[in-house]
Protein backbone atom coordinates (compact mmCIF):
# COMPACT_ATOMS: atom_id res chain seq x y z
CA UNK A 1 0.00 0.00 0.00
CA UNK A 2 1.35 3.56 -0.91
CA UNK A 3 1.89 6.16 1.25
CA UNK A 4 3.80 8.71 -0.13
CA UNK A 5 3.06 10.87 -3.40
CA UNK A 6 2.83 8.28 -6.05
CA UNK A 7 5.41 8.34 -8.83
CA UNK A 8 4.69 6.25 -11.86
CA UNK A 9 7.75 5.65 -13.71
CA UNK A 10 9.03 3.76 -15.60
CA UNK A 11 6.05 2.34 -17.75
CA UNK A 12 3.57 4.11 -15.71
CA UNK A 13 3.43 1.75 -12.91
CA UNK A 14 3.76 2.77 -9.44
CA UNK A 15 6.95 2.67 -7.94
CA UNK A 16 5.89 1.40 -4.63
CA UNK A 17 3.06 -0.75 -5.34
CA UNK A 18 3.83 -1.83 -9.11
CA UNK A 19 0.16 -1.04 -10.01
CA UNK A 20 -1.32 1.09 -13.03
CA UNK A 21 -2.53 4.98 -11.99
CA UNK A 22 -5.90 3.52 -11.97
CA UNK A 23 -5.11 0.46 -9.17
CA UNK A 24 -3.07 2.36 -6.83
CA UNK A 25 -4.92 3.07 -3.73
CA UNK A 26 -2.95 6.25 -3.43
CA UNK A 27 -4.15 7.59 -6.89
CA UNK A 28 -7.82 6.75 -5.49
CA UNK A 29 -7.11 8.55 -2.46
CA UNK A 30 -5.42 11.67 -4.23
CA UNK A 31 -8.89 12.08 -6.94
CA UNK A 32 -11.49 11.72 -4.26
CA UNK A 33 -13.76 14.08 -5.74
CA UNK A 34 -15.74 13.07 -8.99
CA UNK A 35 -15.89 9.63 -7.55
CA UNK A 36 -18.79 11.34 -5.17
CA UNK A 37 -20.45 11.70 -8.23
CA UNK A 38 -23.45 9.11 -9.53
CA UNK A 39 -24.68 8.52 -12.99
CA UNK A 40 -27.56 11.37 -14.47
CA UNK A 41 -30.42 10.16 -16.11
CA UNK A 42 -30.73 10.62 -19.95
CA UNK A 43 -32.76 13.86 -20.84
CA UNK A 44 -36.50 13.36 -21.14
CA UNK A 45 -35.95 14.82 -24.91
CA UNK A 46 -32.73 14.39 -25.65
CA UNK A 47 -31.71 10.81 -24.55
CA UNK A 48 -34.38 9.80 -27.33
CA UNK A 49 -32.30 11.09 -30.30
CA UNK A 50 -29.36 8.86 -29.32
CA UNK A 51 -32.09 5.64 -28.89
CA UNK A 52 -33.76 6.62 -32.22
CA UNK A 53 -29.89 6.53 -33.69
CA UNK A 54 -29.17 2.80 -32.39
CA UNK A 55 -32.41 1.29 -33.56
CA UNK A 56 -31.26 -0.74 -36.39
CA UNK A 57 -35.36 -1.25 -37.53
CA UNK A 58 -36.02 0.16 -41.33
CA UNK A 59 -39.23 1.32 -40.14
CA UNK A 60 -38.98 3.02 -37.13
CA UNK A 61 -40.55 6.52 -36.82
CA UNK A 62 -39.19 9.79 -34.94
CA UNK A 63 -41.50 11.44 -33.07
CA UNK A 64 -39.07 12.35 -30.29
CA UNK A 65 -37.04 15.88 -30.32
CA UNK A 66 -38.83 18.85 -31.41
CA UNK A 67 -37.08 19.83 -34.76
CA UNK A 68 -38.75 19.90 -38.26
CA UNK A 69 -38.83 17.76 -40.72
CA UNK A 70 -39.34 17.53 -44.46
CA UNK A 71 -41.57 14.95 -46.64
CA UNK A 72 -38.86 13.53 -46.85
CA UNK A 73 -37.57 13.21 -42.85
CA UNK A 74 -34.80 15.54 -43.47
CA UNK A 75 -34.17 18.56 -41.34
CA UNK A 76 -32.30 20.77 -44.09
CA UNK A 77 -30.70 24.50 -43.81
CA UNK A 78 -33.02 26.65 -45.27
CA UNK A 79 -32.86 27.87 -48.53
CA UNK A 80 -32.74 31.87 -47.57
CA UNK A 81 -30.06 30.78 -44.48
CA UNK A 82 -27.52 28.92 -46.78
CA UNK A 83 -28.21 32.55 -49.40
CA UNK A 84 -27.32 34.37 -46.03
CA UNK A 85 -24.66 32.38 -44.98
CA UNK A 86 -22.85 32.87 -48.75
CA UNK A 87 -23.14 36.65 -47.84
CA UNK A 88 -21.74 36.32 -44.58
CA UNK A 89 -19.09 34.28 -45.55
CA UNK A 90 -18.08 36.87 -48.77
CA UNK A 91 -18.67 39.74 -46.55
CA UNK A 92 -17.31 39.12 -42.78
CA UNK A 93 -14.12 40.36 -42.08
CA UNK A 94 -13.53 39.62 -38.89
CA UNK A 95 -14.54 37.42 -35.89
CA UNK A 96 -13.10 39.51 -32.88
CA UNK A 97 -15.59 39.58 -30.13
CA UNK A 98 -18.99 41.13 -30.26
CA UNK A 99 -20.44 42.90 -26.93
CA UNK A 100 -22.52 41.08 -24.02
CA UNK A 101 -25.65 42.46 -25.69
CA UNK A 102 -24.37 40.89 -29.24
CA UNK A 103 -24.85 42.59 -32.40
CA UNK A 104 -27.08 45.48 -32.03
CA UNK A 105 -28.97 45.02 -35.87
CA UNK A 106 -29.89 41.89 -34.69
CA UNK A 107 -31.38 43.25 -31.39
CA UNK A 108 -33.34 45.87 -33.28
CA UNK A 109 -34.70 43.80 -35.80
CA UNK A 110 -35.46 40.76 -33.76
CA UNK A 111 -37.04 43.15 -30.95
CA UNK A 112 -39.74 44.50 -33.73
CA UNK A 113 -40.13 40.89 -35.09
CA UNK A 114 -41.56 39.80 -31.14
CA UNK A 115 -43.32 43.40 -30.20
CA UNK A 116 -44.06 44.57 -33.51
CA UNK A 117 -44.43 48.43 -34.73
CA UNK A 118 -45.57 49.64 -31.12
CA UNK A 119 -43.17 48.06 -29.63
CA UNK A 120 -42.23 50.43 -26.26
CA UNK A 121 -38.45 50.89 -26.95
CA UNK A 122 -37.80 53.35 -24.32
CA UNK A 123 -38.56 50.63 -21.88
CA UNK A 124 -37.16 47.87 -23.36
CA UNK A 125 -33.80 46.42 -23.12
CA UNK A 126 -33.02 43.26 -25.88
CA UNK A 127 -30.30 40.92 -26.01
CA UNK A 128 -28.60 38.11 -28.32
CA UNK A 129 -28.58 35.09 -26.57
CA UNK A 130 -27.27 31.60 -27.00
CA UNK A 131 -30.51 30.21 -28.48
CA UNK A 132 -34.23 30.00 -26.34
CA UNK A 133 -32.38 27.84 -23.54
CA UNK A 134 -29.37 30.84 -22.59
CA UNK A 135 -32.03 33.24 -22.47
CA UNK A 136 -34.26 31.26 -19.51
CA UNK A 137 -30.96 31.23 -17.77
CA UNK A 138 -30.04 34.98 -18.18
CA UNK A 139 -33.42 35.19 -17.16
CA UNK A 140 -33.56 33.31 -14.34
CA UNK A 141 -29.89 34.88 -13.20
CA UNK A 142 -32.00 38.41 -13.47
CA UNK A 143 -35.03 37.25 -11.72
CA UNK A 144 -32.42 35.93 -8.38
CA UNK A 145 -30.47 39.47 -8.90
CA UNK A 146 -33.73 41.60 -9.21
CA UNK A 147 -36.69 39.25 -6.65
CA UNK A 148 -34.84 36.45 -5.32
CA UNK A 149 -37.61 35.32 -3.39
CA UNK A 150 -40.29 35.24 -5.67
CA UNK A 151 -41.75 33.02 -7.44
CA UNK A 152 -41.94 31.61 -10.96
CA UNK A 153 -45.32 29.65 -12.02
CA UNK A 154 -45.28 27.32 -15.01
CA UNK A 155 -47.63 25.35 -17.08
CA UNK A 156 -48.69 22.45 -15.42
CA UNK A 157 -47.22 20.66 -17.68
CA UNK A 158 -44.69 22.62 -19.44
CA UNK A 159 -41.35 22.09 -21.45
CA UNK A 160 -40.09 19.17 -19.79
CA UNK A 161 -36.55 21.42 -19.70
CA UNK A 162 -37.87 24.74 -18.06
CA UNK A 163 -38.65 23.33 -14.56
CA UNK A 164 -34.40 22.03 -14.57
CA UNK A 165 -33.32 25.00 -16.27
CA UNK A 166 -34.78 27.25 -13.94
CA UNK A 167 -35.31 25.50 -11.00
CA UNK A 168 -31.69 24.27 -11.75
CA UNK A 169 -30.49 28.02 -11.30
CA UNK A 170 -32.04 28.52 -8.15
CA UNK A 171 -35.63 29.93 -9.18
CA UNK A 172 -38.46 28.89 -6.81
CA UNK A 173 -41.19 27.40 -8.62
CA UNK A 174 -44.90 26.78 -8.54
CA UNK A 175 -47.02 24.93 -10.54
CA UNK A 176 -50.63 26.54 -12.82
CA UNK A 177 -52.98 24.22 -13.62
CA UNK A 178 -53.02 24.14 -18.19
CA UNK A 179 -53.96 20.97 -19.65
CA UNK A 180 -56.76 18.54 -18.83
CA UNK A 181 -55.34 14.67 -20.19
CA UNK A 182 -59.10 13.20 -19.78
CA UNK A 183 -60.47 15.78 -22.14
CA UNK A 184 -57.81 17.48 -24.04
CA UNK A 185 -58.65 21.44 -23.27
CA UNK A 186 -57.04 23.83 -21.71
CA UNK A 187 -58.09 24.43 -18.15
CA UNK A 188 -58.65 28.08 -18.20
CA UNK A 189 -60.85 28.54 -15.37
CA UNK A 190 -58.33 26.41 -12.83
CA UNK A 191 -55.45 28.32 -14.21
CA UNK A 192 -56.95 31.63 -13.73
CA UNK A 193 -58.70 30.63 -9.98
CA UNK A 194 -54.92 29.04 -9.79
CA UNK A 195 -53.08 32.64 -10.54
CA UNK A 196 -55.43 34.86 -8.69
CA UNK A 197 -53.84 33.32 -5.48
CA UNK A 198 -50.04 34.50 -6.53
CA UNK A 199 -49.03 36.85 -4.55
CA UNK A 200 -47.93 40.15 -5.63
CA UNK A 201 -44.44 40.39 -7.80
CA UNK A 202 -44.45 36.26 -8.11
CA UNK A 203 -43.94 35.84 -12.05
CA UNK A 204 -46.01 33.81 -14.11
CA UNK A 205 -44.21 31.89 -16.92
CA UNK A 206 -46.18 31.74 -20.60
CA UNK A 207 -46.32 29.90 -23.78
CA UNK A 208 -46.47 32.49 -26.50
CA UNK A 209 -47.93 29.80 -29.15
CA UNK A 210 -47.46 26.51 -29.99
CA UNK A 211 -47.17 25.55 -26.27
CA UNK A 212 -45.11 22.64 -25.41
CA UNK A 213 -45.98 20.32 -25.09
CA UNK A 214 -49.58 20.00 -25.36
CA UNK A 215 -49.81 22.43 -28.47
CA UNK A 216 -52.94 24.03 -27.25
CA UNK A 217 -52.89 27.86 -27.01
CA UNK A 218 -54.67 30.16 -25.15
CA UNK A 219 -57.89 31.92 -27.55
CA UNK A 220 -57.27 36.07 -26.92
CA UNK A 221 -60.19 36.10 -24.94
CA UNK A 222 -58.71 33.73 -22.64
CA UNK A 223 -55.22 35.47 -23.09
CA UNK A 224 -56.74 38.83 -22.07
CA UNK A 225 -58.72 37.32 -19.12
CA UNK A 226 -55.40 35.77 -17.82
CA UNK A 227 -53.74 39.52 -18.48
CA UNK A 228 -56.89 41.06 -16.41
CA UNK A 229 -55.17 38.96 -13.44
CA UNK A 230 -51.49 39.05 -13.67
CA UNK A 231 -53.02 43.18 -13.73
CA UNK A 232 -54.67 42.77 -10.83
CA UNK A 233 -52.46 40.77 -8.57
CA UNK A 234 -49.43 42.32 -9.50
CA UNK A 235 -47.60 39.77 -11.38
CA UNK A 236 -44.83 39.99 -14.07
CA UNK A 237 -45.41 37.83 -17.00
CA UNK A 238 -42.54 35.72 -18.68
CA UNK A 239 -43.53 35.03 -21.82
CA UNK A 240 -41.57 32.05 -23.75
CA UNK A 241 -41.68 32.64 -27.74
CA UNK A 242 -39.74 29.61 -29.15
CA UNK A 243 -42.23 28.70 -32.28
CA UNK A 244 -43.95 32.17 -33.98
CA UNK A 245 -44.55 31.80 -37.01
CA UNK A 246 -45.83 28.32 -36.66
CA UNK A 247 -49.31 28.49 -35.11
CA UNK A 248 -51.06 31.50 -37.21
CA UNK A 249 -48.52 33.75 -38.93
CA UNK A 250 -45.72 35.86 -37.35
CA UNK A 251 -47.73 38.24 -36.00
CA UNK A 252 -50.66 36.85 -34.80
CA UNK A 253 -48.36 34.31 -33.07
CA UNK A 254 -46.86 37.40 -30.97
CA UNK A 255 -50.52 38.37 -29.30
CA UNK A 256 -49.59 37.19 -26.02
CA UNK A 257 -46.23 39.42 -25.97
CA UNK A 258 -48.12 42.48 -27.63
CA UNK A 259 -51.42 42.28 -25.49
CA UNK A 260 -49.01 42.24 -22.23
CA UNK A 261 -46.89 44.54 -23.33
CA UNK A 262 -49.11 46.90 -23.55
CA UNK A 263 -51.13 46.75 -20.61
CA UNK A 264 -48.11 45.27 -17.77
CA UNK A 265 -45.29 47.86 -16.45
CA UNK A 266 -42.49 45.29 -16.26
CA UNK A 267 -42.20 41.63 -18.26
CA UNK A 268 -39.69 39.27 -19.61
CA UNK A 269 -39.55 37.71 -23.15
CA UNK A 270 -37.48 35.28 -24.11
CA UNK A 271 -37.66 34.15 -27.74
CA UNK A 272 -35.53 30.63 -29.84
CA UNK A 273 -35.02 31.22 -33.53
CA UNK A 274 -34.34 27.63 -33.70
CA UNK A 275 -37.16 26.09 -35.12
CA UNK A 276 -38.87 29.32 -37.47
CA UNK A 277 -35.23 29.85 -39.08
CA UNK A 278 -34.21 26.16 -38.33
CA UNK A 279 -30.57 27.38 -36.53
CA UNK A 280 -31.03 24.81 -33.74
CA UNK A 281 -27.11 24.04 -33.33
CA UNK A 282 -26.16 27.78 -34.04
CA UNK A 283 -27.78 28.73 -30.58
CA UNK A 284 -29.55 31.93 -31.89
CA UNK A 285 -32.19 33.99 -29.37
CA UNK A 286 -33.19 36.81 -27.32
CA UNK A 287 -34.19 38.20 -24.20
CA UNK A 288 -35.87 41.32 -23.41
CA UNK A 289 -36.66 43.24 -20.43
CA UNK A 290 -39.47 45.84 -20.48
CA UNK A 291 -39.13 48.24 -17.56
CA UNK A 292 -41.30 50.58 -15.75
CA UNK A 293 -39.45 53.67 -17.28
CA UNK A 294 -36.83 54.37 -19.07
CA UNK A 295 -34.07 54.96 -15.89
CA UNK A 296 -34.77 51.42 -14.87
CA UNK A 297 -34.37 49.87 -18.28
CA UNK A 298 -30.83 51.72 -18.25
CA UNK A 299 -29.83 50.00 -14.86
CA UNK A 300 -31.65 46.85 -16.21
CA UNK A 301 -29.54 47.21 -19.06
CA UNK A 302 -26.44 47.52 -17.68
CA UNK A 303 -27.20 44.34 -15.01
CA UNK A 304 -28.16 42.41 -17.90
CA UNK A 305 -24.69 42.64 -19.66
CA UNK A 306 -22.92 42.48 -16.58
CA UNK A 307 -24.83 38.73 -16.11
CA UNK A 308 -23.97 37.90 -19.20
CA UNK A 309 -20.39 38.46 -18.68
CA UNK A 310 -20.45 35.85 -15.69
CA UNK A 311 -22.36 33.36 -17.26
CA UNK A 312 -20.86 32.80 -21.22
CA UNK A 313 -18.97 36.29 -21.54
CA UNK A 314 -19.97 36.58 -25.34
CA UNK A 315 -22.90 34.68 -27.28
CA UNK A 316 -22.25 33.15 -30.65
CA UNK A 317 -22.48 35.19 -33.59
CA UNK A 318 -22.68 33.78 -36.58
CA UNK A 319 -26.41 32.19 -36.38
CA UNK A 320 -27.48 35.73 -35.05
CA UNK A 321 -25.67 37.44 -38.16
CA UNK A 322 -27.26 35.40 -40.50
CA UNK A 323 -30.59 36.12 -39.09
CA UNK A 324 -30.22 39.80 -38.96
CA UNK A 325 -29.30 39.68 -42.80
CA UNK A 326 -32.55 38.31 -43.73
CA UNK A 327 -34.62 40.45 -41.34
CA UNK A 328 -33.34 43.32 -42.50
CA UNK A 329 -33.03 42.55 -45.97
CA UNK A 330 -36.65 42.74 -47.97
CA UNK A 331 -36.09 40.39 -50.65
CA UNK A 332 -34.63 37.44 -47.62
CA UNK A 333 -37.28 38.16 -45.50
CA UNK A 334 -39.82 37.62 -48.10
CA UNK A 335 -38.26 34.02 -48.97
CA UNK A 336 -37.97 33.23 -45.20
CA UNK A 337 -41.34 33.99 -44.70
CA UNK A 338 -42.77 31.85 -47.64
CA UNK A 339 -40.42 28.72 -46.22
CA UNK A 340 -41.68 29.41 -43.13
CA UNK A 341 -45.00 29.48 -43.96
CA UNK A 342 -44.58 25.87 -45.74
CA UNK A 343 -43.41 24.45 -42.68
CA UNK A 344 -46.15 25.32 -40.74
CA UNK A 345 -48.65 23.89 -43.58
CA UNK A 346 -46.83 21.00 -43.59
CA UNK A 347 -47.16 20.12 -39.52
CA UNK A 348 -50.98 21.15 -40.05
CA UNK A 349 -51.27 18.61 -42.79
CA UNK A 350 -49.96 16.01 -41.32
CA UNK A 351 -52.24 16.67 -38.10
CA UNK A 352 -54.66 16.07 -40.15
CA UNK A 353 -53.53 13.09 -41.79
CA UNK A 354 -52.89 11.12 -38.45
CA UNK A 355 -56.03 11.92 -37.38
CA UNK A 356 -57.66 10.57 -40.43
CA UNK A 357 -55.56 7.46 -40.42
CA UNK A 358 -56.74 7.20 -36.49
CA UNK A 359 -60.38 7.44 -37.64
CA UNK A 360 -60.03 4.50 -39.73
CA UNK A 361 -58.40 2.22 -37.64
CA UNK A 362 -58.92 2.78 -34.54
CA UNK A 363 -62.67 4.33 -34.25
CA UNK A 364 -63.53 3.72 -31.07
CA UNK A 365 -61.06 6.34 -29.89
CA UNK A 366 -61.02 9.95 -29.96
CA UNK A 367 -57.45 11.73 -31.32
CA UNK A 368 -59.48 15.34 -32.56
CA UNK A 369 -57.49 17.39 -30.66
CA UNK A 370 -54.09 16.25 -32.89
CA UNK A 371 -55.92 18.70 -35.02
CA UNK A 372 -57.66 21.37 -32.41
CA UNK A 373 -53.43 21.60 -31.65
CA UNK A 374 -50.68 24.05 -33.56
CA UNK A 375 -47.12 23.46 -33.49
CA UNK A 376 -44.77 20.79 -33.26
CA UNK A 377 -46.33 18.95 -30.30
CA UNK A 378 -49.83 17.68 -29.14
CA UNK A 379 -50.02 14.67 -26.63
CA UNK A 380 -50.98 11.27 -28.46
CA UNK A 381 -53.08 10.71 -25.56
CA UNK A 382 -51.71 7.15 -24.52
CA UNK A 383 -50.11 6.08 -21.08
CA UNK A 384 -46.47 5.86 -20.62
CA UNK A 385 -46.36 2.03 -20.94
CA UNK A 386 -48.57 2.23 -24.57
CA UNK A 387 -45.68 4.34 -24.91
CA UNK A 388 -42.89 1.96 -24.10
CA UNK A 389 -44.24 -0.69 -25.98
CA UNK A 390 -44.97 1.57 -29.44
CA UNK A 391 -41.25 1.93 -29.06
CA UNK A 392 -40.06 -1.75 -28.24
CA UNK A 393 -42.90 -3.43 -30.54
CA UNK A 394 -42.97 -0.86 -33.59
CA UNK A 395 -39.55 1.91 -33.41
CA UNK A 396 -41.99 4.68 -32.73
CA UNK A 397 -40.39 6.73 -30.33
CA UNK A 398 -41.93 9.49 -28.64
CA UNK A 399 -41.89 11.05 -25.15
CA UNK A 400 -42.63 9.37 -22.44
CA UNK A 401 -45.61 11.59 -21.69
CA UNK A 402 -46.74 10.53 -24.93
CA UNK A 403 -45.83 14.33 -26.65
CA UNK A 404 -45.84 13.75 -30.27
CA UNK A 405 -43.51 16.06 -32.60
CA UNK A 406 -45.66 15.79 -35.68
CA UNK A 407 -42.93 16.69 -38.21
CA UNK A 408 -41.92 13.02 -38.14
CA UNK A 409 -45.01 12.18 -39.81
CA UNK A 410 -45.21 11.63 -43.24
CA UNK A 411 -47.37 10.13 -46.18
CA UNK A 412 -45.33 6.97 -46.52
CA UNK A 413 -44.90 6.12 -42.57
CA UNK A 414 -48.28 7.38 -41.80
CA UNK A 415 -50.81 3.90 -42.05
CA UNK A 416 -47.62 2.43 -40.31
CA UNK A 417 -47.46 5.14 -37.41
CA UNK A 418 -51.06 4.75 -37.53
CA UNK A 419 -51.63 0.55 -37.33
CA UNK A 420 -49.05 0.51 -34.33
CA UNK A 421 -51.12 2.94 -32.65
CA UNK A 422 -54.21 0.81 -33.07
CA UNK A 423 -52.33 -2.31 -32.28
CA UNK A 424 -50.65 -0.28 -29.15
CA UNK A 425 -53.86 0.94 -27.83
CA UNK A 426 -56.31 -2.00 -28.37
CA UNK A 427 -53.88 -4.79 -27.21
CA UNK A 428 -55.24 -3.11 -23.28
C1 LIG B 1 -38.21 20.04 -27.69
O1 LIG B 1 -39.01 20.39 -26.81
O2 LIG B 1 -38.17 18.89 -28.15
C2 LIG B 1 -37.22 21.03 -28.23
O3 LIG B 1 -37.47 22.29 -27.70
C3 LIG B 1 -35.81 20.58 -28.06
C4 LIG B 1 -35.35 20.62 -26.64
O4 LIG B 1 -34.29 21.20 -26.41
O5 LIG B 1 -36.01 20.08 -25.75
Amino acid sequence: MCSETPAFEPAFLCVQCANTPTKCALTERRNPVFNSLQTASADAILGLIAEYRDDSRAEKIDLGVGVYRTSEGKTPVLGVVKRAEQMLIDGQDSKAYIGTAGAADFNAAMQALIFGDSSPDDRLTTIQTPGGSGSLRVAAGMILRATPNASVWVSEPTWANHVPLLGGAGVNLKPYPYYDTENHVIRVDEMLAGLATAPEGDIVLLHACCHNPSGLDLSETELRAVTDVIVERKLVPFVDMAYQGFADDLDRDAFAVRHLAANVAEMIVSSSCSKNFGLYRDRVGTLSILSADSKTRDIVNSQVNNLVRTIYSVPPDHGAAVVSLILNDPELRRDWINELTEMRERLQSMRRLLNDALIEKTPNRDFSHLVRATGMFCFLGISAAEVARLKKDYGVYMVDSSRINVAGITRQNVDYLATSIAATVESE
